[in-house]
């Protein structure tokens, strides 16, 4: 039978480390004042989400998201031995877009040089859970035979939407900027531990409203209603975010979703090597460990260099351990994720 195999993985994140000393003095331009911005500090930061830098593109609006997500797409190409001309359907996440539309595919299309007609692209708004809902949907394209060679990428550029004061600080200080990708094939197997072996995906828009960002409403008019400029008064153009209540719901879903993939597959933590949560507070993957009694030797984070690359976590974070020279060809992964919507999901799969 045709299963889905990665064939690459890829990440990118951009050259400026953002230390958490500097965080307290940045202006919205990304610049180190001499005078405190924003009421937080290195501590706190670090004791409440174990961030201790993360990555910003540079500050003069010269790379976005389909800048990141190129240059990440273009390292899964080249691990999968593909040209990118054999990409027959482009799968990209994020929230942080290159314009509010068209979508970001069809510019990373674009910039691999593929436009023309022979790649589908689809733009997903899953945030955080955007790597499993993407992988369900490439899984299913490549099982189903509709296309051969997909490409699934995460890519942020947060640095340009956070607000740089203490309103909104609690936000602010985890968020970073990079993209993760890998490509996707069918394989001739029979063995139920090939490749994407399990996806599962869930929301509950109920929590909609405890982690958004609107910018403008399109639903009203006029659309942009308010002084755009003002930075004091307008908190529209910045994300929003209830932390406690989306803390208690990652925590709680994340490992239902664990549970459910190791009842789904019939796994235990002795037949899995690496559990790789998203990425959103270390705390928050400490307790899904402790509670869906994940050993702790096999908890891949990125967290407390990169932070919250939302769409990007799950690729990056696996990547760098790769890298590391932890995770390699043929290990077992199972990754759970949860983000704004509530959406929430997991994937078991053999990278
Ligand atoms: N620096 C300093 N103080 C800060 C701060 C910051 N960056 N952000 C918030 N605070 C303050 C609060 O105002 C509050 O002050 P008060 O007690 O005087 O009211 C205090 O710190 C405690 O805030 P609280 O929100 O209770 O902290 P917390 O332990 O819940 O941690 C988060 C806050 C945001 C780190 C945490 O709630 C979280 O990680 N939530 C989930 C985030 C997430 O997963 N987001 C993405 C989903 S994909």
């Amino acid at each position: 039978m045709i299963r889905t195999k990665i064939l690459g993985l890829g990440s990118y994140v951009p050259d400026r480390v953002v230390p958490n000393s500097e965080i307290p003095y940045l202006n919205d331009r990304h610049e180190v004042c001499a005078e405190q911005q924003t009421d937080t500090s290195h501590e706190w930061i670090e004791q409440r989400s174990g961030i201790r830098e993360r990555r910003y593109v540079p500050n003069d609006g010269s790379v976005g998201c389909s800048d990141l997500a190129l240059i990440a797409s273009q390292r899964a190409l080249e691990d999968a031995g593909l040209r990118a001309d054999e990409v027959d359907c482009i799968i990209l996440g994020s929230l942080s877009p290159d314009i509010h539309f068209p979508g970001t595919a069809v510019f990373l299309q674009e910039k691999l040089g593929i436009s023309g007609g022979g790649c589908a692209c689809f733009d997903i708004r899953q945030q955080c859970s955007s790597f499993v809902y993407g992988l369900q949907m490439a899984d299913a394209f490549v099982r189903t035979g509709a296309y051969q060679r997909v490409l699934l990428v995460g890519s942020e550029v947060h640095s340009h939407s956070l607000d740089f004061t203490t309103r909104g600080r609690d936000v602010m200080v985890l968020f970073g900027d990079g993209a993760g990708a890998v490509v996707v094939g069918p394989v001739e197997s029979d063995d139920p531990r090939e490749g994407v072996i399990h996806t599962q995906c869930h929301a509950d828009g109920s929590g909609a409203w405890d982690l958004y960002m609107k910018v403008f409403e399109i639903s009203h008019a006029p659309f942009v209603w308010y002084d755009a400029r003002d930075r004091e008064e307008n908190q529209t153009m910045y994300p929003q975010m209830k932390g406690k209540k989306v803390f208690m719901n990652a925590v709680k879903r994340m490992v239902e979703a664990t549970q459910q993939a190791l009842h789904t597959t019939g796994l235990s933590w002795d037949d899995i090597d690496w559990f790789v949560p998203h990425q959103a507070n270390l705390r928050i993957n400490q307790k899904v460990a402790e509670l869906a009694r994940i050993p702790s030797e096999k908890v891949l984070n990125t967290i407390e260099i990169y932070g919250n690359t939302t769409a990007a976590t799950v690729p990056l974070t696996l990547d760098y351990h790769r890298q590391q020279g932890r995770a390699k060809r043929g290990d077992l992964v199972l990754s759970t994720v949860f983000g704004s919507g509530y959406t929430w999901g997991s994937t078991v799969f053999r990278f």
